[in-house]
């Protein structure tokens, strides 16, 4: 099994809330590090997988082998979908609909996400998630956990690795989760949550 890096060509897109040189190390550094650890990994198997499915199959592995898989797995997910979703892009309105009906409004989903985001400690992320009531839910998950593992579809999330804001934000690590909000696609977000509808549906 062997997967390709998915594009990133814009560095300097995100500027000044996040630096091109943040992007350029986070990239080409830290997510092909999971990458290329990945594909050493499922080197010797031939199964022909996604990667979400290589979640849903992880216990096909030898149990000594599915934590390390696991954890660069969803470090290639996890920042596949954060590469992703950077940008600008306008909400559907049928997620907004939805932010409305699960939120309240969308300034409350704003709202949570950011204090969310600044109660994680350590190292992992802030999830926009799809549950299995068809609900959306924000969650916190250590590492490289993949909401995949709980049966939950990821639609966007903020990277609160140090290395996705150190650089550029030191210890301000809530001036980095305020300014997210002004650099999210979510015209993605939206079609990402069209798709979590479908897959949903057939968990
Ligand atoms: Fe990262």
């Amino acid at each position: 099994m062997y997967y390709q890096a998915k594009e990133l060509n814009f560095y300097d897109a995100y500027e000044p809330y996040i630096s091109s040189y943040t992007m350029n190390i986070h990239y080409n550094k830290h997510y092909k590090k999971y990458l290329d650890n990945l594909n050493e990994l499922l080197k010797k198997y031939n199964y022909d997988y996604t990667k979400e499915q290589l979640v849903f199959n992880i216990d096909l592995f030898p149990l000594a082998e599915r934590g390390n898989i696991l954890f660069n797995l969803g470090g290639v997910l996890n920042h596949e979908l954060y590469f992703s979703i950077l940008g600008s892009g306008e909400l559907s309105s049928s997620l907004s609909d939805k932010i409305n009906e699960d939120f309240g409004d969308f300034n409350s989903f704003q709202e949570e996400f950011i204090r969310q985001a600044n109660l994680l400690v350590g190292s992992g992320y802030t999830f926009l998630v799809l549950n299995n009531n068809n609900q959306l839910e924000i969650i916190n998950v250590p590492n490289q956990d993949t909401p995949y593992s709980y049966g939950l579809i990821p639609l966007m999330n903020i990277d609160l690795w140090e290395h996705a804001y150190y650089l550029d934000y030191q210890n301000r690590k809530d001036e980095y989760i305020n300014n997210f909000f002004s650099i999210v696609n979510f015209s993605e977000v939206s079609n990402n949550y069209e798709k979590a509808k479908t897959i949903q549906k057939n968990l």
